[in-house]
């Protein structure tokens, strides 16, 4: 399976970080940002991997990363014209990569201490998701359950009142309908094409299935939540 990291967006929770450089490239603890997702991928058995960013500090991304072979892995790059088009116009940059295949996706600012080797190797069509019990599910997409809790109903993208305890983590399995689907999204109320409304047209469709993880979970997209995962994976090392 190929891989793809997201790393667009204009990282605004991050500012005046952002106004520097772009959020990805930002140090969590001893190592840019970026990292953490590549190698998400690459242990879990990816080898091609497209990093699709925003046309601000591009050159950025390829004077650190290169063609990947220092890490190990063929990297490839796509510029996203408008870096606050959301996360699924982001994606569409990739269909060519993806060549009617299965993908996997990870955001740029998510850090997993989980291994997908074997989740993986069993994707069989439709989409995978990963969800973890927070704290805090308003700041994310939280998936509504229907009543015997083993499925989900739909999920919504950072609800005021949140139906579950649950957030959509930023790693996806996906079929290559993932393609056609955002063709046909419209953009949400802050004028973005969401990677929720994308998993939602899985869900009406029944091809969703689900995974919680163990290990680990950090989205490092504020300011308190890089420091908190700058700390912890510190504490990794001592
Ligand atoms: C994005 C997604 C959200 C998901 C989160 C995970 O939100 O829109 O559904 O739960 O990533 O990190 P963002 O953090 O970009 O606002």
């Amino acid at each position: 399976m190929k891989g793809v990291v997201l790393a667009g967006g204009t990282g605004t929770r991050l500012r005046p970080l952002t106004l520097i450089t772009n959020k990805h490239l930002l140090p969590v603890y001893d190592k840019p940002m970026i990292m953490y997702p590549i190698e998400t991928l690459h242990s879990a058995g990816i080898l091609e991997i497209m990093i699709v960013c925003g046309r601000e500090h591009a050159g950025d991304f390829i004077n650190f990363l290169g063609s990947g072979k220092e890490i190990g892995v063929k990297i490839s790059y796509a510029v996203q014209d408008k870096n606050n088009a959301g996360i699924a116009d982001a994606l569409s940059y990739a269909e060519d990569f993806a060549d009617k295949g299965d993908i996997a996706v990870i955001l740029g600012d998510n850090l997993f201490e989980d291994n997908f080797e074997n989740s993986i190797k069993k994707f069989k069509n439709g989409a995978r998701i990963f969800l973890k019990k927070v704290k805090n599910p308003q700041r994310y997409g939280v998936p509504v359950f229907d009543k015997s809790g083993k499925k989900i109903i739909k999920i919504e993208e950072k609800p005021k009142n949140p139906k579950s305890n649950y957030a959509q983590t930023g790693f996806y399995l996906m079929d290559k309908k993932i393609f056609s689907f955002i063709k046909k999204q419209k953009p949400s109320k802050r004028g973005e094409l969401e990677m929720t409304d994308t998993i939602n047209q899985y869900i009406r469709e029944g091809s969703i299935d689900f995974s919680v993880i163990k290990g680990g979970w950090y989205d490092a997209g504020t300011i308190d939540s890089l420091l908190e995962s700058s700390l912890l994976i510190s504490k990794k090392y001592k």
